[in-house]
């Protein structure tokens, strides 16, 4: 799949979004972005002399409109606009169908139904409680446990079928946790966060040691998937994007403690649920194959304990 040198980045003032927006800008690329600012930033966006290529399209993808023109005159959508909270949907079981399902659809509307290629931020939660580890992309059946997992399968499941339908390329990226600069949500956020406010004492979610998963820092997954667009040979392929190793929470408390230099800090666990996950919808171990990916010349730089440790450097700095 070519990128091609106009590219849409739905998502664009939030921490995945943001990030592709420079990288494809420092490239000598021309974006037009999209967001409606509900979790992103208006301080991730370009400034200075790459913002001379970046068009800013402020609007909601779950409504139709006229931000659909300008994502059709692009060559690749990377589709990265979503509701984030992966724990939601017990609460609110409508949320991730209309932010997620609805948007992507739309976003669909704009691009490969005008025969454009799309780049989706699929998710490591479409595998549910995976029996196989490592899990490979052709691992199944697909059971999701939680609401934001299942609209993360509907969504490749229209992107599957559109790009059928309207003779366009689609490449699904199924994500591990990602973790690097803009970040403002996810447990390593969360962790920097409360212990600058005070470093006596840590709340952590769930039971000790906590979920065991991979994470992926924001350089090393633009890479996976830049890499994954150029050696894609299926009209949709689906990638996972992480790291070959797995950290605990207490494993990232611990890394998260070191980094700022703290010590004597209090973990005071909240027990979570169900035996030890955070919450209902919360995957006890998160471990992907990436062999896909490597095959098409990719390696992350980082480890999952390394992502970590450079992310509380870039966090703190930004906080
Ligand atoms: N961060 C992770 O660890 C992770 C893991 C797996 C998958 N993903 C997926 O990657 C994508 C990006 O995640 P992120 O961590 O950057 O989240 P984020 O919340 O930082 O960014 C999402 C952006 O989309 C925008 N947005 C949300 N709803 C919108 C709407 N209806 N219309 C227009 N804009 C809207 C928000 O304002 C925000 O700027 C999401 O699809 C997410 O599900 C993220």
């Amino acid at each position: 799949m070519e990128i091609g040198s106009k590219v849409a980045v739905t998502g664009c003032a939030g921490f995945i979004g943001s990030n592709l927006t420079h990288r494809f800008l420092a490239e000598g690329r021309e974006v037009v972005g999209v967001d409606n600012f509900f979790t992103g930033s208006r301080k991730n966006l370009p400034s200075g002399g790459d913002a001379a290529s970046f068009t800013l399209v402020e609007a909601d993808i779950t409504v139709e409109g006229k931000w659909q023109e300008l994502v059709a005159g692009c060559d690749t959508t990377f589709h990265m606009a979503a509701y984030p909270e992966a724990g939601a949907g017990e609460k609110d079981t409508a949320i991730h169908l209309k932010q997620n399902v609805i948007g992507t659809r739309n976003v669909l509307e704009a691009s490969a139904r005008r025969g454009k290629s799309i780049v989706f931020a699929s998710s490591s939660t479409v595998y549910g409680e995976a029996k196989v580890m490592p899990t490979p992309e052709g691992y199944g059946p697909l059971k999701p446990i939680g609401i934001m997992g299942a609209s993360k399968l509907g969504c490749e499941g229209y992107i599957a079928a559109y790009c059928h339908v309207f003779n366009a390329e689609g490449a699904i990226m199924r994500f591990a946790n990602v973790v690097g600069r803009h970040e403002a949500h996810g447990v390593t956020y969360d962790f920097v966060r409360k212990l600058k406010k005070d470093p006596s004492k840590l709340e952590i979610i769930g039971r000790d040691p906590g979920t065991v998963k991979s994470y992926i820092h924001v350089d090393d997954l633009m890479d996976g998937m830049v890499a994954g667009c150029a050696g894609a040979s299926e009209r949709v392929e689906i990638y996972n994007v992480g790291t070959d190793q797995t950290t605990s929470v207490h494993e990232l408390a611990d890394i998260v403690v070191g980094e700022l230099g703290l010590d004597k800090v209090e973990y005071v666990w909240t027990g979570g649920v169900d035996g030890g996950r955070g919450w209902k919808e919360d995957v006890r171990r998160m471990a992907l194959s990436v062999e896909h990916l490597k095959s098409k010349g990719w390696n992350a730089k980082l480890s999952s304990t390394e992502a970590i440790r450079k992310t509380v450097r870039e966090l703190s700095s930004e906080m």
